[in-house]
């Protein structure tokens, strides 16, 4: 290395970069092995002249000791808190009132997502992340700054041409997704779950060891100023602008509204998408924009008079459970389902919730005829949060778990360790009917109008016992059943004789084997190609695909290998099942995009298969050698192709190394 002090300051400068375009402009420019090749150049160049590390490397996020207790921070300026309008009225109030004080004048608001999260301050001192902190009471918090450290949002060292002091404040959040699968692990593990990704990003920001903190997937959106001296600005919509130029993300739904109209309909947009948000929002905040309307309206006490959070209606809502049914799953496993008295939460009617198993049962103590907390939190499946037990009626008793399977009468089991009970019964109908409405599902085989009703039906009838026996019914069996016309049977057998040629992936989850799901199925229909070759592989096969672990890889072997499975498979081959192998295109891997000639002969591949493997990892396969050959795949035998490839300075691997290349 010549100069090992600039090419660090280089690796550091494009990792920033990198990081930036990511994180805050959403658009990446280096994929992430590039990323993690320069990260781990400079973690060595640093390893081999530790003088050479400053505390803004992107190698430093993690690395402080765990404290004893936080430090205390006073916060240079009051870190305040917004007023709420729980409906359209109080937030004209707050409209009104902001007129009011201001006279004739035009107001232009901002209007910005309501995060479900924890404030903190951040302070940069000469471009440098110095410190951070909570909010705490608004006037003094905690100092967070080794935790902060850790969220790969948070720059290090800002962009641009930063204040020498600079203080940003914002909200430290966590995706709803990263917040489900980091509750599953930690069920997994045995640890208690959070309730919400509030409390989950919370709890994570206040760890006193900063490692684990590094472990949970937080994300932040930065908002406000703090104390900037010499730095003023006319508008706060210029503000948002300077924060993103400093490299610190601002929520791309921030919106400038120019008047009261605007803002109502960015309400409700906001309102309508939810949902769809990867984060909880809970209302939007409405802001005037105008810095020096801001300096007249002033503020009460710890709450703006110039901004307001004008919240969603809730999501939590009380009901009564009318009864707990127990549903069995395609596994037969038994689910406990509470019936409600419908209620309208979060923008639907709900009248079921799922009571997961009997522990978690236990655990809340839900009886018939008791009020219930329901809370519906983004996309998940609404929930039982608690038991209002002040009005649990007398005599109530708690919930127990049959001893017999409900719909096959089977004696139910519960391993020892297990929190499931099953019904161990092969052909109970309840098993039947789920699997059935799994295999038609949306996902699956998108057979519409296999509803339960029309399962069960089915099932009891005993035309369809499994899901092959569906593309042997006929029109004269379906128009015979109850409540089946002319058009509803047509329909279905439409419907069935469509799903023939849905594509591999959604065959192989169709097949509902056990923990694999939807991107599970993606993985192995891309690897396999088709049913045959995916019930032909062997355990180690499976677990070469991509997160395919060995617990997974010996359930899809397990699952292939029971004889009824196979010959369900056969006979769905046989009633003219073709799954569309649609060969994805590899964009990542030794061989996407690369152009590879093939010479001689391979011992375990035929041209085809050679070919067929190149292409599905994004390669292209070409006849002969070029300057614009990458690679050439030499076999026995092989002649002046190989010789071209040399003198070129292509490079060539033997059957061996095609091998590693394809793993
Ligand atoms: S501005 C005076 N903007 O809501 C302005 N706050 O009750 C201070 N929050 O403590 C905050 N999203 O934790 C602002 N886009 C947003 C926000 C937001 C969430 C939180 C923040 C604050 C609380 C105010």
């Amino acid at each position: 290395m010549e100069n090992p002090a600039a090419r660090a300051e280089e690796l550091r400068a494009r990792l920033r970069d990198a990081s930036h375009r990511y994180y805050v402009l959403d658009a990446p420019t280096l994929s992430d092995a590039e990323y993690d090749r320069l990260f781990r150049e400079l973690e060595q160049l640093e390893a081999d002249h530790p003088d050479l590390i400053t505390p803004d490397s992107p190698t430093r996020r993690v690395g402080a000791a765990p404290s004893e207790k936080f430090a205390k921070v006073t916060h240079g300026r009051q870190m305040m808190s917004l007023a709420n309008a729980m409906t359209e009225d109080e937030f004209l109030e707050f409209d009104a009132r902001v007129h009011r004080m201001l006279g004739e004048e035009p107001v232009r608001y901002v209007v910005e997502p309501k995060l479900d999260g924890l404030a903190v301050t951040l302070r940069y001192e000469k471009g440098r992340f110095a410190q951070g902190a909570t909010r705490g009471d608004g006037l003094t918090g905690e100092d967070v700054t080794a935790n902060l450290r850790t969220i790969k949002m948070v720059p290090l060292q800002l962009g641009g041409r930063p204040p020498a002091v600079f203080e940003v404040r914002g909200e430290v959040f966590i995706n709803k997704r990263d917040f489900v699968r980091m509750n599953e692990e930690r069920e997994k593990a045995g640890e208690p779950t959070f309730v919400n990704p509030r409390n989950c990003a919370a709890g994570s920001l206040r760890q006193l060891d900063p490692r684990i903190t590094a472990q949970r997937p937080l994300s932040i959106f930065f908002y406000e100023v703090g104390e900037t001296p010499g730095l003023t600005f006319a508008t706060h919509w210029e503000k948002l602008a300077l924060l993103r130029e400093l490299g610190l993300r601002t929520n791309p739904e921030n919106a400038l509204c120019e008047s009261l109209p605007e803002v109502k309909e960015k309400y409700r947009r906001m309102l309508a998408m939810r949902h769809e948000l990867p984060y909880e929002i809970d209302g939007s905040v409405v802001k005037v924009d105008s810095e020096d309307q801001r300096r007249r309206l002033g503020a009460v006490s710890r709450t703006p008079r110039w901004a307001i959070a004008w919240k969603f209606p809730a999501e939590e809502e009380a009901t009564t459970v009318e009864d707990i049914f127990v549903s069995v799953g395609r596994t037969g496993a038994l689910t406990p389902v509470a019936a409600l008295k419908p209620v309208h939460v979060g923008g639907v009617t709900v009248s079921r919730a799922t009571l997961h198993n009997e522990d978690e049962l236990r655990r809340k103590d839900v009886r018939v005829g008791d009020r219930v907390f329901l809370r519906r939190a983004g996309d998940v499946i609404p929930e039982i949060v608690r038991v209002i037990v002040e009005s649990r009626p007398a005599g109530s008793r708690p919930w127990e778990m049959p001893k017999q399977c409900p719909a096959c009468g089977t004696p139910v089991v519960r391993e020892e360790g297990e929190a499931i009970t099953r019904c161990p019964n092969p052909t109970c109908p309840a098993k039947t009917v789920s699997r059935l409405r799994h295999f038609a599902s949306r996902l699956a085989m998108d057979i519409e109008g296999l509803g339960v009703e029309t399962s069960t039906q089915l099932t009891e009838t005993g035309l369809v016992k499994t899901p092959a026996d569906l593309y042997r019914l006929t029109y004269e069996q379906l128009v015979g059943l109850d409540r089946f016309a002319d058009l509803s049977a047509r329909n279905l057998l439409a419907a069935i004789e469509t799903s023939k040629t849905r594509p591999l992936r959604h065959v192989i989850y169709a097949l509902g084997i056990r923990m694999v799901g939807e991107a599970t199925a993606v993985s192995l229909a891309r690897r396999f190609g088709s049913l045959e070759a995916l019930m032909n592989a062997s355990v180690e096969d499976l677990q070469s695909v991509r997160d395919v672990g060995p617990e997974v890889a010996r359930q899809i072997h397990d699952f292939l290998a029971l004889p009824g499975q196979r010959e369900m498979i056969g006979q769905l081959l046989a009633a003219g099942v073709r799954p569309d192998p649609e060969v994805a295109v590899a964009t990542e891997g030794a061989l996407a995009g690369k152009t590879v000639v093939l010479t001689g002969t391979l011992a375990k591949y035929s041209r085809e298969s050679a070919k067929a493997e190149i292409e599905r990892r994004g390669g292209r396969v070409s006849g002969s050698v070029s300057r614009k050959t990458d690679l050439v795949v030499a076999g026995e035998d092989a002649g002046s192709k190989l010789k071209k490839a040399q003198e070129l300075g292509v490079r060539v691997v033997d059957e061996d190394g095609f091998r590693e290349l394809l793993k």
